[in-house]
């Protein structure tokens, strides 16, 4: 674990819990951070990415909270959670009784925050920081945890989770109707009020589902 980077996530959140998600400890902004509200230049010349890992997105708190309520979805499978921010919906699946979770998210940020919120939750999972999308793996469940938020990703993020389908992968989606979450080939299974800041969000509530992919 890069030591400058978990010393910066330290100094900049606070250990928490979310309403929805009582039972998980996080490394989280209490408010919006001040790196969040640099400009982009500001944040490139720091060499600091959007800090996505300090927070527990509307998406990903569904999922969370529905795989701690039906770990018969997740236990003893291999899992994989793409774009894990904080590890939050990773961790639900360890705690679930998953038999092996990788969170894979590009951020080096991300990859720190996602240990140090594994450890303090004492569950292990590995982690990985190359872009998985588009790559083959033979994970049962692919986990996505608002994710759906801008085109060119979305776009790529959509296909391969439908060849995966195809190939057989259960494809978890937690989404709070994101502006490029798919239309079609998706059942909901459940929606889940989840509080937010209207630091990021325009409003102090958004209703997330978590949904199933389809076959074609
Ligand atoms: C809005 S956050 C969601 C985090 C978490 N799943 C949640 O719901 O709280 C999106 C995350 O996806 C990550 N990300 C973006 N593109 C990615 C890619 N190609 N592969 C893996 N992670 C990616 C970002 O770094 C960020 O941490």
């Amino acid at each position: 674990m890069s030591t400058d980077r978990a010393a910066f996530i330290a100094a900049n959140t606070v250990v928490q819990s979310t309403a929805l998600l009582p039972e998980i400890g996080l490394h989280l902004a209490s408010e919006a951070m001040p790196i969040w509200q640099m400009t982009d230049e500001e944040r490139e010349a720091a060499g600091l990415p959007l800090p996505y890992w300090a927070f527990a997105w509307a998406g990903g708190q569904a999922l969370a909270r529905y795989l701690l309520d039906h770990r018969e979805v997740v236990a003893g499978k291999r899992v994989l959670d793409v774009g894990a921010g904080s590890g939050l919906e990773a961790i639900a699946a360890a705690m679930a009784g998953a038999e092996s979770v990788t969170a894979a998210d590009t951020d080096p940020f991300a990859i720190t925050a996602i240990e140090m919120n594994a450890r303090l939750n004492q569950v292990a999972m590995a982690t990985r920081q190359d872009d998985v999308i588009d790559q083959p793996g033979d994970w049962h469940l692919v986990m996505v945890g608002d994710l759906f938020f801008e085109h060119p990703l979305a776009q790529r993020l959509e296909a391969w989770l439908r060849s995966l389908r195809q190939g057989g992968a259960e494809i978890l989606i937690g989404d709070p109707q994101r502006t490029y979450l798919p239309r079609q080939g998706l059942e909901k299974l459940a929606t889940y009020a989840v509080p937010t800041t209207s630091a990021l969000e325009d409003s102090d509530l958004r209703n997330a589902s978590v949904w199933r992919m389809l076959n074609d």
